[in-house]
């Protein structure tokens, strides 16, 4: 009988063999019917999206309907079905942060981007999700990129954000670890 596997391991696993990372992930909620939702979290977690291909090996692993495993990943928001881009960018859309604007923040980043709401650039580079109260609302509007925050962001200052953030990225494969940024 396969062990349960811890997060880390899961990640090494994925590497060398994705579908024994998805029978161990499975594996590790014993199966249970019931486990739907933590099935597709883990399955998220390891591999940053849940593939719609990757469905109806949990169903057949777990015994529960594809149909029913689709309607969960399509119905939450937490859930996406396509691979990230390089940066993550979550704008809050709190009480806070929405009477702060997080609207047009959203808006602006949509711009320059392209990414749709929920979506990634045609470039890649960038995925945008809206997300519930960071806990910072006194730096509303909040945004994250790459678990990185930044508060009172101003839609138009969003252009050097973006571009602070592309040289971060570069900064980070470089081994650079970034702070908290208040603009
Ligand atoms: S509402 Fe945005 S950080 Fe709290």
């Amino acid at each position: 009988m396969m062990k349960t596997m811890a997060v880390e391991e899961l990640q090494v696993l994925k590497e060398k063999n994705p579908l024994l990372a998805i029978d161990a992930i499975v594996q590790r909620h014993n199966a249970d019917p019931g486990s739907a939702i933590p099935i597709l979290q883990d399955i998220q977690n390891t591999f940053g999206y849940v593939a719609p291909e990757v469905l109806q090996r949990v169903s057949e692993l777990s015994g529960i309907l594809e149909s029913e495993l689709y309607s969960i990943v399509t119905f939450y928001s937490q859930f996406r079905m396509e691979p990230i881009g390089e940066n993550l960018i979550q704008v809050c859309h709190g009480t806070a942060c929405h009477l702060a604007g997080a609207e047009r923040v959203s808006e602006a980043i949509m711009h320059e981007t392209g990414a749709k709401d929920g979506g990634t650039s045609p470039d890649g580079k960038f995925t945008l999700e809206k997300v519930a109260c960071l806990g910072c609302c006194s730096l509303a509007p909040v945004i994250t990129v790459n678990e990185e925050t930044y508060g009172r962001v101003a839609p138009n200052e969003v252009g050097k954000v973006l571009k602070e953030i592309n040289g971060q990225t570069e900064d980070k494969k470089a081994g650079c670890k970034g702070g908290c940024h208040h603009e």
